[in-house]
């Protein structure tokens, strides 16, 4: 049998990122929709997204950004234990998305398993890899958010399908003792299944008479984000003694830069301190946090030592934040 290591903390110790060559701007957009770049750009900040092609899928995705991230950490798929996938379109019902990335990465021992909470989902596993690190049935986890939206959208449905983009952000977390607080301090996750009917996916195995698109009230998400994202990152603060000037980096989910200034706003932390995608990647759901972390570590923005805030709201509702030493 594995020895136990009790860690005291889970470290995050490598950063990737892959998002699919094709990028779509809001002008391409509004060549076959009634819609404007303007209107985009003023109500949500997103000047364009990149879109799968034919071949690539949440797996295909979630391994390269995994290669990344393993890469960036200096170790290879036989030192992880363990692949939490993070994505709310799945290749397949099942196997899981985590196995078939366990697969691609050539990886035959471990396990893994899928984290469905929509744009929380990335949150909510490393929550599930910090809570597994941290009780020494694992030493390294690979946690990934990978998602296809595209594949979900109505293209015809203006309100909804110029906000999302496809891609996949993975980290790999590893087991520590070192002394110090570097590592995930604390996680905080929600949910509040009676607002289920706000943002969801119409149809699923089973249910052939369905469209299979993603339906969302988008002013009433709106309305809850703010106010729940700004509760889960207090809570996260509190739970830890720590206020908001001691936050380095806000890590934002990536859905709409007004509910990431409205964040920012309440905790008074100016937009250099603020790590912003949208505008380039569009909402990527699970993956925005990740990818996010990805380009501000690579690019020299977030430093070892920094005390990093990620917030995420999806459907669900889901809710959570994560409080980490890099
Ligand atoms: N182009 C042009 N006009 C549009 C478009 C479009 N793409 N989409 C909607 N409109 C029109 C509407 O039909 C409406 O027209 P009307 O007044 O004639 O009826 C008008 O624009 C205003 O529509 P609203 O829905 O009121 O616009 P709003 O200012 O609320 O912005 C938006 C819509 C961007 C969706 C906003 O509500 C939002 O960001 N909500 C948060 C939802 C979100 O980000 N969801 C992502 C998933 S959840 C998450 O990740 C947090």
């Amino acid at each position: 049998m594995k020895e136990r290591f009790m860690a005291k903390r889970s470290l995050l110790v490598g950063f990737g990122g892959f998002l699919p060559d094709r990028v779509v701007s809001n002008a391409e957009l509004a060549e076959r929709l009634e819609t404007s770049d303007e209107w985009i750009k003023t109500r949500t900040g997103i000047t364009r997204r990149h879109l799968v092609g034919p071949n690539d899928t949440a797996a295909s995705m979630g391994a390269e950004a995994a290669r990344r991230a393993l890469d960036y950490a200096g170790l290879t798929a036989d030192d992880i234990d363990a692949v939490f996938v993070a994505t709310a379109t799945p290749d397949q019902a099942f196997p899981a998305t985590a196995v078939r990335v366990q697969a691609a990465l050539g990886m035959k021992q471990g396990f893994g398993f899928d984290i469905t909470a929509a744009c929380s989902g990335f949150i909510f596993a490393l929550s599930t890899a910090d809570a597994f690190i941290r009780s020494g049935q694992i030493r390294n986890a690979l946690v990934i958010g990978s998602e296809v939206y595209s594949r979900i959208m109505d293209w015809e449905d203006r309100t909804t399908c110029v906000l999302f983009g496809d891609g996949a952000g993975a980290v790999v977390l590893s087991a520590s003792d070192e002394p110090g607080d570097r590592g995930i301090l604390s996680t905080h996750l929600h949910s509040d299944g009676t607002a289920g009917d706000l943002l969801y996916v119409d149809g699923a195995v089973g249910q052939p008479d369905k469209s299979g698109h993603l339906k969302m009230s988008g002013r009433d998400v709106f309305r809850h984000a703010v106010g729940k994202l700004s509760s889960s990152v207090d809570e996260a603060l509190e739970a830890e003694g720590l206020s908001y000037a001691d936050v380095d980096w806000l890590v934002p989910h990536q859905a709409n830069i007004r509910i990431i200034e409205g964040v920012a706003k309440k905790l008074n932390l100016p937009a250099e301190r603020v790590v912003v995608t949208v505008d380039r990647h569009a909402n990527t759901s699970a993956a925005s946090v990740p990818l996010a972390l990805d380009e501000a570590v690579r690019d020299g923005r977030i430093q070892k030592g920094d005390l990093v805030l990620m917030e995420a709201l999806g459907g669900g509702l889901t809710w959570g934040s994560a409080l980490v030493r890099l």
